[in-house]
């Protein structure tokens, strides 16, 4: 009698944006098969994939020092242990890598980690070259198994990849190559796949992702092409609670994106559009391809489709060239705007980028200045919008356990983080909360006056 083979453990630790989120998902999807099941730690796992991220020059350094650790995990384990990097990193740095970290076993691209399966045989074997870096995009995703495990009542789905856009601090077009978008077809397959699996919030994510376009797929009868608006409303039909996409590119706020906000009761009040600067020369040297008054035009548009709506933002500052006038512009543009959520950097010059090599670079004291009084502003902001919430009955979806027992994390159409005691049994419900209490990170919701909504996802 034959003995099944114990399950492998596999440890993937994640770094970036919600693109590699979605590709660590695929790539438990595509070990499964082999044997791989997910485990809770590094130390308790045969193979460890770090899904890392390029976009600043502290996300890249953070891989190296964690590659270190593991370096002596896996002489702990007397080399059994098998060490992956997958993502930006790799596609960017990936020969440096293998120089750098000899325990590294595999490297492989954002575009190319459906060839796990076949690297894993190759370094069981001994044979031949472990690092995978090739930008296939459309090879990737026709490769990836049709069928996809979920945790939870969220799923990411990628509709595109890559980037045209070049803005010129940005290292994306180079890691993740030109802009690709899935058909509608395979789409709305995998929407459907999802849906099938009890998915209640369907979050579609890409670089660029409002770029997205494509045919429509033969079933719609009238062929032409679709832009991402067309997409959404397709999929609300499937019957998802929520929608929502990222991240978002200000020059792709078309009409019919715009118009589906006003019609799509699904999809979520909640915009996260980066505009990075309010100074127009200051976009303009970013090759952002729009100015502050478009910005503004754009947030009133989408304003005036979805009144409700939440605006969230990236700025970068200390941009080469940035004077305290450009500065204090876009603190201008965040008072005019009024954003739920903002996330801000200093800027990081990347290799290979244009801005890297442009003069005028600002001093790291003045950076550091600058983001304080940003993120003081931002702060502000977020507080005022989470407590004008307090009173208010929101639907709240529930997706994990929180720190302590019986507490629940969910969090509201505005992407507000939401938190509910005794609540354990609403979790992967969507449930109307009544708000008591914020900061400026989260929300408390009362328990005595919940009502379930979607009963039917607790059976
Ligand atoms: N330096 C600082 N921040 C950057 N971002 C992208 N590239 C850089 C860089 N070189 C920020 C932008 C982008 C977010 C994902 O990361 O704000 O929207
Ligand atoms: Fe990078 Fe600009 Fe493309 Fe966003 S739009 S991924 S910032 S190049």
């Amino acid at each position: 009698m034959s003995v099944p083979k114990p399950p492998k453990g596999l440890f993937i630790k994640t770094y970036g944006c919600q693109a590699n989120v979605y590709d660590s998902e695929r790539m438990r999807d595509v070990l499964a098969p082999l044997g791989y099941a997910p485990v809770d730690s590094a130390e308790a796992a045969d193979l460890v994939v770090l899904n890392t991220c390029h976009i600043r020059e502290k996300a890249t350094e953070k891989v190296f020092s964690e590659l270190g650790r593991l370096k002596e995990m896996k002489q702990l384990s007397g080399g059994a242990m098998r060490i992956a990097v997958a993502g930006c990193v790799a596609q960017a740095e990936g020969q440096e890598i293998m120089r750098r970290q000899p325990a590294v076993d595999m490297v492989v691209g954002p575009q190319s980690y459906h060839r796990l399966p076949e690297m894993i045989a190759r370094l069981s074997r001994q044979t031949g070259d472990i690092l995978e870096v090739d930008f296939a995009a459309e090879e990737k995703f026709d490769a990836l198994p049709k069928s996809r495990q979920v945790s939870g009542p969220s799923a990411f789905l990628a509709v595109q990849e890559g980037c045209d856009k070049f803005c010129t601090f940005c290292v994306v077009p180079y890691t993740r190559g030109a802009e690709f978008s899935r058909s509608a077809d395979a789409i709305m397959a995998e929407a459907h796949e999802l849906a099938s699996k009890g998915v209640r919030e369907i979050v579609l994510v890409g670089q660029n992702v409002n770029a997205w376009h494509g045919a429509a797929p033969a079933l719609e009868g009238r062929g032409g092409d679709w832009r991402l608006g067309n997409l959404i409303r397709h999929i609300a039909r499937i019957g998802f609670e929520r929608i929502r996409y990222m991240t978002s590119h200000p020059r792709d706020m078309s009409d019919d994106l715009i118009d589906a906000h006003r019609d799509v009761e699904a999809l979520s009040p909640f915009l996260h559009l980066p505009v990075q600067a309010g100074s127009d020369r200051i976009l303009k040297a970013m090759n952002r391809q729009h100015t502050a008054a478009d910005y503004l035009r754009i947030v009133e548009r989408v304003r005036d489709a979805r009144p409700d709506i939440a605006f969230a933002s990236d700025f970068i500052v200390g941009f080469p060239g940035e004077s305290d006038k450009d500065f204090e512009d876009t603190l201008g543009l965040v008072k005019a705007v009024g954003f739920a959520q903002a996330y801000s950097f200093k800027y990081s010059p990347r290799p290979g980028t244009p801005a890297a090599g442009m003069q005028l670079q600002v001093e790291e004291a003045v950076k550091d200045e600058r983001l304080a009084r940003l993120q003081a502003l931002i702060n502000e902001q977020s507080q005022a919008f989470n407590t004008a919430t307090v009173g208010r009955r929101l639907p709240v979806l529930f997706s994990r356990a929180g720190k302590h027992a019986g507490q629940v994390l969910g969090y509201s159409p505005y992407m507000q983080s939401v938190h509910v005691e005794n609540g354990a049994h609403l979790s992967g419900l969507v449930a109307q909360v009544e708000i008591v209490g914020a900061s400026m990170t989260s929300l408390t919701g009362r328990q005595e006056r919940i009502s379930v909504v979607n009963q039917e996802a607790s059976a």
